[in-house]
């Protein structure tokens, strides 16, 4: 499940109805999928696609979204750095980015209207559609892992515009997870 850090009130949400609930203030949607097809992280991404296929069509009902693929970054994914210099950076985008967890972390930071800071750290069974035009940036954990199925309405929208704030600089990309949490609590 996911962990969310309220970064302004340092306050940590690892309850789903509480992350949820917060999240869905900040005009984030947040489900949790627990991976429910027995399907390993690691199969071919055509049979991942299969296997989720009743949810892509009802995520493509529910939001319009025309495309899914199958994203994989591993520490082997070649230009990683760069790939990766594109998107932790302050940003918006004209549609919605979606995304479920196949495999390892990720931390999304959303820079919400009202001017709080969340950071959510997203693992495998974890869903979060991050509407058009909401500010954010992304960062991998320490394992450079992700693989995740995405959804577009359409593909040349998903463009990021930076906003130069480098508000992004302010936060930490550290991913803890619940792991760590409860171990050191
Ligand atoms: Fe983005």
């Amino acid at each position: 499940m996911a962990v969310v850090t309220i970064c302004n009130e340092n306050k940590t949400l690892t309850n789903i109805d509480e992350i949820t609930t917060s999240l869905a203030a900040c005009g984030i949607d947040y489900e949790r999928w627990t991976p429910s097809h027995p399907i390993a992280d690691n199969a071919p991404a055509d049979e991942i696609l299969r296997a989720y296929s009743q949810e892509i069509e009802d995520l493509k009902t529910r939001g319009g979204y025309v495309t899914a693929d199958v994203i994989d970054v591993s520490p082997a994914t070649p230009g990683l750095d760069a790939m990766l210099a594109k998107f932790n950076r302050e940003h918006w985008h004209d549609e919605d980015e979606v995304r479920f967890i196949i495999a390892g972390r990720g931390l999304f930071h959303i820079h919400a209207a009202n001017g709080a800071v969340l950071a959510i750290e997203v693992e495998a069974g974890d869903l979060i559609r991050v509407p058009r035009g909401t500010l954010h940036w992304f960062n991998l954990c320490d394992d450079r892992r992700i693989r995740a199925i995405r959804l577009f309405q359409d593909m040349a929208g998903w463009t990021p515009h930076y906003t130069d704030s480098h508000v992004d600089e302010n936060f930490l990309p550290v991913c803890f997870g619940l792991a760590h949490l409860s171990m050191t609590t």
